[in-house]
């Protein structure tokens, strides 16, 4: 039931494919994809041509986070490149409900992303259209952050809203976390109800040493924190 998504934002861009198979291969179940454009974040990453050209290196999902404005034109172009999931954040369009439903309707899962002083009711009225909540434990644009402590307490109310959503529809939503997450914190972050987890520099700072980098250790000792919490 736990998703361990390794944020490339942190890998080698030089050897961006082997990093991606390679950290499929050792444990991961979905590719984080971070998106920034120097206008809604303060740094510059990747965009579609780049998501198209690993596309065919795996069949792991690809869970592109947009930290884009504006964000609807991007949504079909990661579409096309072979997204399986897309989040975006409500400050960043006027449109939230149409940036849902144009993420659904393009054939990916959708999401909506929380930034630390993000209120959660951007969530209440489009509840039928998300698959995923994300939110962040740190302030968006660069990885390596140290996780905020307060994200835990608005974990938890995330929690209770998505399980109440569940219950009165049967429906289930995901909630994920982005941001500071390391092995020493992941299982505190787990009890205050997240069920995805995004890694950065966790998981590509303990493989850059080896050669091949290989990403096994740090993904099982990830999961074996995740199994006792
Ligand atoms: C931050 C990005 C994150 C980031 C996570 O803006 O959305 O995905 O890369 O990196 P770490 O795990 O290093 O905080
Ligand atoms: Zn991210």
């Amino acid at each position: 039931m736990y998703i361990i998504a390794p944020s490339i934002l942190s890998a080698d861009f030089a050897r961006l494919g082997e990093e991606v198979v390679n950290v499929v291969d050792s444990g991961a179940d979905w590719i984080h994809f971070d998106v920034m454009d120097n206008h809604y974040v303060p740094n510059m990453t990747i965009g579609p041509v780049v998501c198209k050209a690993i596309r065919p290196l795996t069949q792991a999902p690809i869970d592109v986070h947009l930290m884009v404005k504006p964000v609807d034109r991007l949504i079909g172009e990661f579409a096309k490149a072979g997204a399986n999931l897309i989040t975006f954040h409500p400050e960043a369009t006027e449109h939230i409900d149409r940036g849902l439903s144009l993420i659904r309707e393009s054939g990916c899962q959708a999401g909506l992303v929380f930034n630390p002083a993000t209120p959660l009711h951007y969530m209440d009225y489009v509840m039928d259209r998300l698959d995923l909540v994300l939110l962040m434990g740190v302030n968006p644009g660069f990885g390596g952050q140290k996780f905020i402590p307060s994200t835990l307490t608005k974990l938890h109310e995330a929690r209770q809203r998505v399980d109440r959503h569940e219950r009165e529809t049967g429906r289930r939503i995901r909630v994920e976390i982005d941001g500071g997450v390391k092995i020493d914190n992941i299982a505190a972050i787990a009890r205050a109800g997240a069920d995805t987890f995004v890694a950065g520099s966790a998981i590509y700072e303990a493989g850059k040493d080896s050669d091949p980098h290989r990403y096994d250790a740090v993904i099982a000792a990830l999961r074996a924190e995740l199994a006792r919490r």
